[in-house]
């Protein structure tokens, strides 16, 4: 009787100790994993988004230049309109009324000439993109059709 009672109180720790074991290894391996994924997001600057503008390097004025606008009208006509409508509707994508409110132009220059690389990165995007269940595909803007897709939005957001 005294036997049976110890062998089952040395199972219970047995089973005990295993599983402080397996907790023991999952908290590890949780905690490994989020000091594995801090290097990619800890640089990430959710302003300036990843690549390679600056606000420095755009030096935008503040009045709107309607030349530019209009190739950029063009170029959204072709390559954005079909997800992207210009007030705050959500079409695949958001409304783009606001949006160069809502993000700066480094931003938006580094996300519409790149997608890919912010998609991953920026936590305002992962949401979006639980919303939207799409990711935006890579339009293979150049760097004047991106600078000019830009003044579109300026014009668009400075439009009543
Ligand atoms: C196939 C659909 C699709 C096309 C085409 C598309 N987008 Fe998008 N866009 C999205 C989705 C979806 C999001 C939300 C983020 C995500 O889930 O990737 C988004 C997000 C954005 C945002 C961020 C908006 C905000 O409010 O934060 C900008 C800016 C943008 N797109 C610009 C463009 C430009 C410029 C073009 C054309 C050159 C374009 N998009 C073409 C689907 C598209």
């Amino acid at each position: 009787m005294n036997f049976k009672l110890s062998l089952l109180l040395l199972t219970f720790i047995v089973v005990l100790t295993a599983c402080e074991n397996k907790k023991d290894k999952i908290s590890k391996t949780v905690g490994g994993d989020a000091a594995s994924a801090t290097p990619t997001t800890e640089n990430y600057d959710p302003k300036r988004g990843e690549g390679k503008y600056t606000e420095a390097s755009l030096n935008l004025g503040a009045t709107i230049d309607d030349a530019m606008a209009e190739s950029g009208s063009k170029i959204q006509g072709v390559k954005c309109s079909s997800c992207h409508k210009l007030g705050t509707e959500k079409l695949v994508g958001p409304g783009w009324k606001g949006v160069t409110t809502r993000r700066t132009p480094s931003w938006i220059m580094n996300f519409i000439t790149n997608p890919d690389p912010m998609i991953n990165k920026d936590p305002e995007l992962q949401a979006q993109l639980e919303l939207c269940l799409v990711r935006m595909p890579n339009q293979n803007l150049t760097d004047d059709d991106a600078r000019h897709v830009l003044e579109f939005m300026r014009k668009n957001d400075a439009a009543k």
